[in-house]
């Protein structure tokens, strides 16, 4: 299921906020469209808001009425500080926007060689995507018995990136490779990823799956009901891993039941020349908390706090698989040394 297409001066996706009971697609036109889906997340998870942000610079450069090469260098540079100040953790956010503005930089010539230079960089960083997910996929299908139940947290399918997904690309991978898989998914409050996406997703691609609430991650663990964890990334730093609120619970549990945990993500969420302390946890609204679709659940007034994600510290992860192969945890920390 591809999530996100660009034709000619619109940029087409789904606004994932009404999954799984309508599958509504929407236009994205300018940069403040492309800002707003990533905030309002119509679109989310770490590689689909990089390639949207990506976008978002193309569209500024295709309807741009700049007359020279330095006025649409400011108008890019313009639509890059509002897209930054969408969402903090998610570093592919960051890393999109910097691989696009430094193509343009780098190109010579006029608006015209800038304008094709932007436009192609983001179609190619869509591309891209897809084929790192291929390969996250065969690389991590290696780590996947015939027979084993998965859990995954959150969405880390192909709705949270081009096409195929991280997490997602590994069971997918294994599912194709004729190995017979299930899975398990945690709903991911508050805003329910998982059983809104991650469900959709496999049922969709009619692989086994069970929805659990989050609170019962210890249970099916206890009672030998999971082989591994695999869960997507938002950030990984030198000491660990940024990802959807609740992955370092699962984390902890794992390692309790001695269950495999494993991170699958592309290296654009690699952030290695950073640590934890260093990861800016988004902060969203109490609304979120105290409200279940349009139910107040919690008495007005009460304090509340939403962080959107929580960071699992690198002891706790068994191997990070990438699209250049699996590093384990030995082997990432090595890599962390020498960069
Ligand atoms: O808040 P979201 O839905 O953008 O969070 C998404 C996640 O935490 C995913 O696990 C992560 O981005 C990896 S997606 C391949």
């Amino acid at each position: 299921m591809r999530t996100i297409e660009w034709r000619e001066g619109i940029v087409l996706t789904i606004d994932q906020r009404f999954l799984p009971l309508r599958e509504e697609w929407i236009e994205i036109r300018n940069c403040m469209d492309a800002a707003s889906a990533i905030k309002e997340m119509k679109v989310r998870g770490a590689p689909l808001i990089g390639v949207t942000a990506a976008y978002g610079l193309a569209l500024t450069a295709y309807h741009s009425r700049a007359r020279s090469r330095d006025e649409l260098m400011r108008e890019l540079e313009r639509c890059a500080e509002r897209l930054r100040r969408t969402r903090p953790t998610a570093v592919n956010l960051f890393w999109a926007i910097d691989r696009v503005l430094d193509r343009a930089r780098r190109t010579s010539g006029g608006v015209e060689e800038l304008r094709d230079a932007v436009i192609s960089e983001a179609i190619a960083m869509a591309d891209e995507d897809v084929e790192t997910n291929r390969r996250i996929g065969m690389y991590g299908a290696r780590l996947i018995s015939d027979g084993d139940t998965i859990l995954t947290h959150c969405n880390a399918g192909s709705l949270a990136t081009v096409d195929y997904g991280t997490a997602l690309a590994v069971i997918r991978a294994a599912w194709e490779e004729g190995k017979k898989i299930r899975v398990i998914a945690d709903e991911t409050r508050p805003k329910l990823q998982g059983a809104r996406l991650t469900v959709y997703e496999l049922m969709r691609d009619g692989i086994p799956v069970t929805l659990i609430t989050d609170n019962m991650a210890g249970y099916v663990m206890a009672k030998g009901m999971v082989d591994k964890v695999i869960v997507g990334a938002d950030r990984i730093v030198r000491d660990g891993v940024a990802n959807k609120i609740g992955t370092y619970t699962v984390a902890v549990l794992a390692k309790e039941h001695k269950i495999p945990f494993y991170v699958a993500a592309p290296t654009s969420t690699f952030d290695l020349s950073r640590a934890s302390e260093d990861v800016i946890i988004e902060e969203r609204s109490p609304d979120e908390v105290v409200y279940v679709g349009s139910t107040r659940i919690a008495p007005e007034g009460v304090k509340v706090i939403n962080p959107a994600f929580d960071i699992t510290p690198i002891r706790y992860v068994d191997a990070i698989i990438c699209e250049k192969g699996v590093y384990t945890r030995r082997e990432f920390l090595k890599l962390v040394e020498k960069t």
